[in-house]
């Protein structure tokens, strides 16, 4: 794993963006795996502005989200269909047919899900993809003890996650779905490269887990430590649980510009 410290987010996201743009350019079909949440907005908004700005082209991209709830309309404010729209999609020129979100409103949710893995197959697999952190350690919304061979399924939230996620119910619990579609960590260790965000204290125990613990389906995102191409990006209060920052710090710092967007 390579763990990239930055003072702050903006300059983890912008770090983060680089990498992800070179894909895109040197593959200009190149397939994004693409998460919610918080904490991938900083990075979203450096990508709109490379589009605008550099130009960085997103008319061959294609993209799959993680995760979906079930139950939502794809209309509906806390979808995570109209998450991607407002934060991103809308404002870069990537085209609707290749947008792919799990559908949470599905008649036969197994055969979606089997579906969306022949549709990540049939677009050449994932070239990298973005990953947040629940403050449980899932990644996707593979809750502590999923399988790490699992493939897109429904899953139930935990009630931390439920609790988490109030904050874009308008603190109301009750209005959170509790079941929900992810990839599972079987689809997300398929990426050629794992890029994981991770901003704020609330994050810096499980960071420390997922980079200096143990493997263990309990913190589901410890599994990176097998991915040969797992990329870390976290800002300073994320960093402080971390045993070796020092190490980490001086192994970015000494490389050269174009391996840090390698
Ligand atoms: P957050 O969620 O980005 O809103 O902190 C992370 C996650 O649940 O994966």
């Amino acid at each position: 794993m390579e763990i990239i410290i930055r003072e702050n987010r903006q300059v983890a996201s912008e770090a983060a963006a680089r990498v992800v743009a070179r894909i895109v350019r040197e593959k200009p079909n190149a397939v994004l795996g693409l998460a919610t949440g918080s904490t991938p907005l900083t990075l979203y908004k450096e990508l709109i502005r490379l589009h605008k700005e550099e130009g960085l082209d997103f008319s061959e991209v294609s993209t799959f989200n993680l995760d979906e709830y079930i139950g939502l309309e794809k209309e509906h404010p806390q979808s995570y269909h109209i998450f991607m729209w407002e934060n991103l999609f809308s404002q870069i020129n990537i085209k609707p047919e290749n947008v792919h979100i799990p559908d949470g409103m599905a008649v036969d949710i197994p055969a979606s899900c089997a579906a969306y893995e022949r549709e990540i197959v049939a677009a050449g697999g994932i070239d990298v993809q973005v990953l947040g952190i629940g403050s449980d350690g899932h990644i996707g919304f593979n809750e502590p003890t999923s399988s790490f061979a699992s493939r897109t399924r429904i899953k139930t939230l935990t009630q931390q996650t439920v609790a988490d996620n109030a904050r874009f119910f308008e603190g109301n619990e009750a209005c959170v779905p509790h079941h929900c579609i992810t990839m599972g960590i079987g689809t997300i260790m398929d990426a050629r490269m794992n890029l994981m965000l991770a901003f704020g204290e609330g994050k810096a125990d499980g960071i420390a887990a997922t980079v200096e613990g143990p493997v263990t389906a309990i913190m589901p995102a410890s599994i990176l430590q097998h991915h040969p191409n797992a990329k870390v990006f976290i800002d300073e209060p994320a960093a402080t649980k971390l045993q070796l920052a020092e190490y980490y710090r001086w192994v970015y710092d000494g490389k050269p510009e174009w391996q840090k967007d390698a």
